[in-house]
């Protein structure tokens, strides 16, 4: 497993594999990796013939007051983790290498950005597509990787690539979930025992409201009746509880099934959770 710091030096590897013929696929993270990661990595290899993962902690989608400085990072077991994958490639850029003194460029897409986290967030989108459409055009890659736990963030990258022609295909990997249901999250790690137990909730509340929305009670009185469990089963806050169409992202009242997601976002503790079920 080759381990680069610089995107000169990505490009070299990149440049001999297509050289060769290979195919090449791309799977960006912030590190602290675990098995809804290495689904994303399992996927890429089962599609191409080489396999890049980036860890690249990225502070332009941070905002003010959040968790960047205390981000989980663990490189070494990370790239434990990856050399057992078989992943032929790990770029590890620093800050300077991704914005180098003079960085002036913003990449915005409208209207995805503007609702649940896109809202919950100011500007942590812009930060996600500045970040990804670097790495997409450092790595070249046929194909990249994104899990569906981020959902709006997979709806979010896949306009940012149709808008701006740029040729790699995006591919959507669903949410590895633990076996209490907790979708898996680098962010799992600020929850203590007992919020552990709370956290398993999450998806629990969430599942009930599909189901209450495929009984057919409207999206919005199911998410409300959901906020209210979330608020009794011990979650600190409730960003949002809502039902969209899971392409557009537009608020849907009664969906047909397979066409609307229930998404949530909630705080408990120090970590902030998402989470979102297929209608
Ligand atoms: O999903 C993530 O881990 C990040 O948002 C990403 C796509 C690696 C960009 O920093």
């Amino acid at each position: 497993m080759i381990i680069v710091h610089a995107v000169a030096d990505e490009r070299a590897v990149v440049r001999g594999w297509r050289l060769a013929g290979e195919s090449v696929a791309l799977v960006p993270t912030m590190g602290a990796l675990h098995a809804g990661h290495m689904a994303l990595v399992a996927a890429a290899k089962a599609q191409a013939d080489r396999v890049i993962v980036t860890i690249f902690v990225n502070p332009t989608q941070f905002g003010a007051g959040e968790d960047l400085a205390s981000y989980p990072r663990k490189d070494l077991d990370d790239l434990a983790m990856l050399q057992v994958a078989g992943v032929d490639l790990v770029v590890m850029p620093t800050v300077a290498e991704m914005y180098p003194d003079g960085f002036a460029t913003k990449v915005r897409v409208e209207g995805l950005t503007s609702v649940m986290d896109g809202a919950a967030r100011p500007g942590h989108f812009d930060g996600v597509t500045q970040v990804v459409a670097k790495l997409l055009n450092q790595a070249q890659a046929d194909w990249a990787y994104f899990g569906e736990k981020d959902w709006q963030q997979l709806a979010v990258v896949r306009r940012m690539v149709a808008d701006l022609d740029l040729p790699v295909e995006i591919v959507g990997v669903p949410i590895v979930r633990a076996e209490d249901g907790l979708a898996l999250s680098s962010r799992n790690a600020y929850l203590s025992a007992a919020q552990r137990v709370v956290a398993a909730r999450f998806n629990v509340i969430l599942a009930s409201a599909t189901a209450q929305v495929l009984a057919g009670m409207g999206g919005s009185q199911a998410c409300g009746l959901a906020v209210e469990a979330l608020g009794e089963a011990g979650f600190d806050k409730v960003d949002y509880v809502e039902c969209r169409d899971a392409a557009s992202l537009r608020t849907v009242e009664l969906p047909l099934a397979g066409q609307a997601r229930i998404f949530g976002a909630v705080h408990l503790g120090r970590a902030r959770l998402i989470d979102n079920i297929a209608v």
